[in-house]
């Protein structure tokens, strides 16, 4: 059997650097974290991230933030839409503390300097997404919202003279003391010769999601779960892997297309688009009582269903009812995306199918976002809170970012204390180093095992699974392990965390015997009640990943 790598291969650190807090990711989740520290306290933080600081997620989220915003509505509605989505595993304390702190943290937001869309009369302009019973979306620049959060963070963290910024800054496993408490990363900074070690009392990683371990996707390339795998290495524990969201409306490019894929937001639904079959048949009506709007997870499984019913590879989306007007000023992104693809969606149907979007499982953390390794903490899609269940209501995931990166800000005020004396960081600064020289050989082998890593996993553990499919898909990622480099570049560490998530999402995958949520097995196609808990990985010091049902 071939075992997984327990900490990444590099050479002992060279230098070091000092931090009370090192935050890893900046995405809202990260952003946040930070600003609030820094708003908070003299606690000195290291902010790092993999590529340049707006290159993750948040950047691409188009519908928006989802709360209760609106005069009829109350967070216990959006509770009860988010524990409806979530298929009987969302954790009900974790979303009421959700939905509750939601709108003052989107409120505050607001007063950070974020723009969000407005009504003729002033107010948070609201719209509507799959699974919601309410206009509880607020967005900004009509389908740029993560932009316009991301704008509005970065800008108020690059003046935080507490926060400093290292972009290009790939983190490799996190440091732990003699306790085994979290007390640093091991990181490669562009520019920078060797490994280096930046120390601090307390680690937060935000690194976003995984999504680039399936061939077609909505995630940028950065998204291949690097603080998942380094979790895992830490002796964290990981939670409900198998839990992927499949995006059900991303742009069909062709076949044999991949890497990331233009998003064609549920908002676009929300406003009245519809889809069809290649007959032109409205085959939503009649699945769920909200049709098209219903939650993610059903609208993905009914257009595989229908795909894979007809023989064909895409359903359509219709929203030509919009007109040019409204396609120009409510979805400028996606009405530029598609019409540099060639299709006026003003007037031709928009083909799309499902790929692969959001991890609803991730770190294991308590509400206070405390992994189970002391020291270490983690919030947005890289954890996994318990909000979201076996599926994410839509636009929850902006709104998890940044009520639990707060919270952990909270936590760390309270239990750090002020500053320790330490060498003082340099200030906030965006740098552009030039890359890391890699070896051409490891580059082709790194690049090759992600490309089969991504295909042995969109043929093996998709939208639809099976046991014979799954063992398939293990036994395929065990061959792969044994033709990881010895001695990688960052493309082989990325290609080691894909490897290392494939094979706790497949480990995962195969235990869970029932349909729930996200997790379709077409073996076991109902919902089971002995599987109404949790699976947790761990990774052993021996390499072998333990996959664990919790009641
Ligand atoms: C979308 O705009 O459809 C994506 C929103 C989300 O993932 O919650």
């Amino acid at each position: 059997m071939n075992r997984l790598p327990t900490q990444l291969p590099a050479a002992a650190p060279s230098w070091t650097v000092h931090a009370d807090v090192i935050v890893v990711g900046s995405g809202i989740a990260g952003l946040s974290t930070a600003l609030q520290l820094a708003r908070h306290s003299q606690l000195r933080v290291l902010l790092v991230t993999k590529g340049g600081i707006d290159a993750g997620s948040t950047s691409w989220a188009q519908g928006g933030i989802a709360a209760a915003l609106a005069a009829g509505d109350s967070p216990d509605e959006h509770l009860a839409d988010t524990l409806t989505a979530g298929a009987g595993l969302c954790d009900a304390d974790a979303v009421r503390l959700l939905v509750r702190e939601g709108p003052a943290a989107v409120r505050d937001l607001l007063a950070l300097g974020a723009r969000f869309d407005r009504t003729g009369d002033g107010g948070l302009s609201l719209t509507r997404e799959g699974g919601h019973r309410r206009d509880r979306i607020a967005h900004a620049g009509g389908d740029a919202t993560g932009a316009e959060i991301e704008r509005a963070l970065v800008t108020r963290v690059l003046d935080a003279s507490a926060v400093e910024v290292v972009e290009n800054a790939f983190v490799l496993d996190v440091l732990r003391d003699r306790s085994g408490a979290a007390a640093g990363v091991t990181l490669r900074v562009q520019g920078r010769d060797g490994v280096g070690a930046a120390r601090a009392r307390a680690v937060v990683l935000a690194t976003g999601g995984i999504g680039q371990v399936y061939s077609v996707t909505t995630n940028p390339p950065v998204a291949t779960g690097d603080g998942v795998a380094a979790a895992l290495r830490a002796g964290a524990v990981v939670r409900d892997l198998e839990f992927i969201q499949f995006h059900p409306t991303v742009a069909f490019l062709g076949a044999g297309v991949s890497g990331q894929q233009p998003l064609v937001s549920e908002a676009v639904r929300g406003e009245g688009a519809f889809l069809v079959d290649d007959d032109g048949t409205r085959f939503m009506v009649g699945v769920h009582e909200l049709a098209d709007l219903a939650p993610r997870d059903i609208v993905a499984k009914a257009i595989f269903g229908r795909m894979r019913a007809r023989g064909v590879d895409h359903v359509w989306l219709d929203a030509r009812a919009f007109g040019a007007s409204k396609w120009r000023t409510r979805f400028p992104t996606i009405y530029a995306t598609l019409t540099a693809l060639g299709i006026d969606p003003a007037r031709e149907l928009i083909p799309v199918a499902p790929a692969s979007h959001y991890a609803s499982g991730g770190i294991r953390v308590d509400l206070d976002g405390r992994s189970s390794v002391p020291g270490l903490y983690t919030c947005g899609e890289a954890s996994c809170t318990g909000v979201h269940g076996a599926n994410r209501l839509a636009s929850n995931s902006l709104l998890d970012g940044l009520v639990f990166g707060r919270r952990i800000a909270a936590t760390l005020l309270a239990e750090l204390g002020g500053p320790e004396a330490a060498p003082k960081p340099e200030p906030a600064r965006r740098s552009s180093p030039p890359p890391v020289p890699s070896s051409r050989a490891n580059a082709a082998t790194a690049e090759s095992i992600r490309d089969q890593i991504e295909r042995v996993m969109a043929r093996h553990a998709g939208v639809v699974r099976d046991h014979d499919g799954l063992a398939a898909g293990a036994a395929a990622l065990r061959e792969l392990a044994s033709a990881l480099p010895a001695s990688p570049d960052l493309a082989g560490w990325e290609a080691a965390n894909l490897l290392t998530i494939a094979t706790a999402l497949v480990s995962a995958a195969s235990a869970r015997t029932e349909t729930r949520g996200a997790h379709w097995r077409d073996d076991f196609p109902d919902r089971r009640e002995q599987w109404l808990g949790h699976l947790d990985t761990v990774l052993g010091p021996d390499g072998t990943l333990t996959t664990e049902f919790i009641k």
